[in-house]
């Protein structure tokens, strides 16, 4: 099944529940304490506080909100699931219905034949976390929906408590998995294995009000919402992936064709080595992530979103060369993923020119930045080498900055290739 059809399907669903069809928002929105939109409630915080009144017929929507989480870039491609951008499902219930509802809807989507308009997932395949102390959502799952008691497990609250990270609407949440099969990884449920099992929807009760803290379980409930609401997130590119039964979220229909045009261009194969297809599946995701970044309004700069987006810019240019590419690729991998998007964001089609030249600018200056920098930094690698250490020392590091702009964060990507520390201190 086809990413666009994942999505109508999900729509659709909620749509037949009386669920108001909402627009994804920006990825970009007011608040100051957020770089990127990077949950489908994050538009819907005001109605969850009560700070405002939901204008929703029956006080329910649903949406497909774009995201993007760059706190774990370091993981892209490594590991089998993680997107820099990513598309979240969501329904969301504004005191309406609760535990009980949430979970039926959800399940009913799920396990429903490809005919009657779910994703037809074999129910047995199906695993479930609620948090430690939440016997009520254990209990619907077991008694209501007929899961087997094995197959409902019980984490803590980093695991099984969602707040946005910062103050505001939180609550315990019930996540769903899907068993992958013993090929990957260890019998036991999520618990045990969360590669194997594959998160694929976090039902999440938001009942509470969360204060200043840290970390996912190290903040104080100040309270509780005033009413019980309910807000869901289903990764778009995990069921794709299951559903196209393909290794990775970077194989899927939307991503796969970035990773073909890289092969191309670079006449490196993918699904040979490790190495290179940790670098083919930073091109697909990071070529998304850019572009849907610039389609919002980002230009690449030195702070904020501005380097963000940069710094994904730069490594998709590095992992190009580093597969063999030589020269310009961005304009490919541009194209190649607008046209992949543009179904399911027809607005891509109005911005198309402004997006390629935002990127290939920045490629051009970068090439000249790598250009000049490369050999020196290959010098001063070669130096540390000969001298036995493998350390290269803050100065070299700082000229590379300063003279030849460098960022940090690509001489410590460069130095750890090169199997070397850099004294950052
Ligand atoms: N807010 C929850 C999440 O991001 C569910 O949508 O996982």
């Amino acid at each position: 099944m086809q990413t666009h059809e994942i999505r109508d399907r999900f729509i659709q669903h909620f749509v037949n529940e009386g669920h108001t069809e909402v627009p994804s928002a920006s990825l970009i929105l007011d608040d100051p304490n957020l770089l990127f939109v990077n949950a489908g409630m994050v538009p819907f915080k005001p109605y969850f506080l009560g700070q405002q009144n939901p204008p929703f017929p029956n006080g329910t929507a649903t949406s497909i909100q774009k995201c993007v989480r760059t706190l774990d870039i370091e993981e892209v491609g490594i590991t089998t699931r993680h997107n820099t951008f990513f598309q979240m499902a969501g329904n969301f219930s504004f005191g309406q219905y609760f535990k009980e509802g949430a979970i039926k809807n959800a399940w009913s989507l799920l396990t429903s034949s490809v005919e009657d308009g779910g994703y037809g997932l074999d129910p047995e395949r199906l695993w479930v976390t609620v948090y430690l102390e939440d016997d009520e959502a254990a209990d619907i799952w077991e008694k209501n929906i007929g899961l087997p008691a094995e197959r409902i497990q019980r984490l803590g609250m980093a695991d099984n408590y969602w707040s946005m990270g910062i103050p505001g609407p939180c609550g315990p949440s019930s996540e769903i998995y899907y068993d992958r099969g013993p090929e990957y990884g260890k019998e036991g449920g999520p618990v045990v294995d969360d590669s194997r099992y594959m998160e694929i929807w976090n039902l999440v009760f938001m009942e509470k009000e969360r204060g200043e803290g840290t970390g996912k379980d190290n903040f104080e409930i100040v309270g509780d919402l005033p009413k019980k609401n309910i807000d869901t997130g289903l990764g778009v590119e995990r069921v794709a992936c299951l559903l196209q039964d393909v290794d990775n979220v970077y194989e899927t229909d939307l991503l796969r064709p970035v990773i073909d045009a890289a092969e191309k261009l670079s006449g490196a194969t993918y699904g040979k080595k490790h190495e290179d297809d940790v670098r083919f599946r930073v091109i697909a995701d990071h070529s998304r992530t850019g572009m849907m970044l610039i389609l919002d309004g980002v230009t690449p700069g030195n702070e904020g979103r501005g380097y963000i987006l940069r710094r994904l810019l730069r490594r998709i240019i590095r992992s190009a060369r580093l597969l063999g590419a030589q020269g310009e690729t961005m304009s490919v991998f541009m194209d190649t993923i607008m046209d992949t998007m543009t179904p399911s964001y027809p607005e891509i089609a109005d911005n198309r020119e402004r997006i390629l030249k935002t990127a290939v600018n920045e490629e051009k200056a970068f090439l000249r930045t790598l250009e000049s920098g490369t050999s020196l930094f290959e010098e001063a690698a070669a130096s540390v080498k000969a001298s036995g250490s493998t350390m290269l020392a803050g100065a070299q590091a700082f000229t590379l900055h300063d003279t030849y702009g460098f960022p940090i964060d690509l001489t410590l990507e460069m130095a750890a290739e090169a199997g070397l520390d850099v004294d950052q201190e």
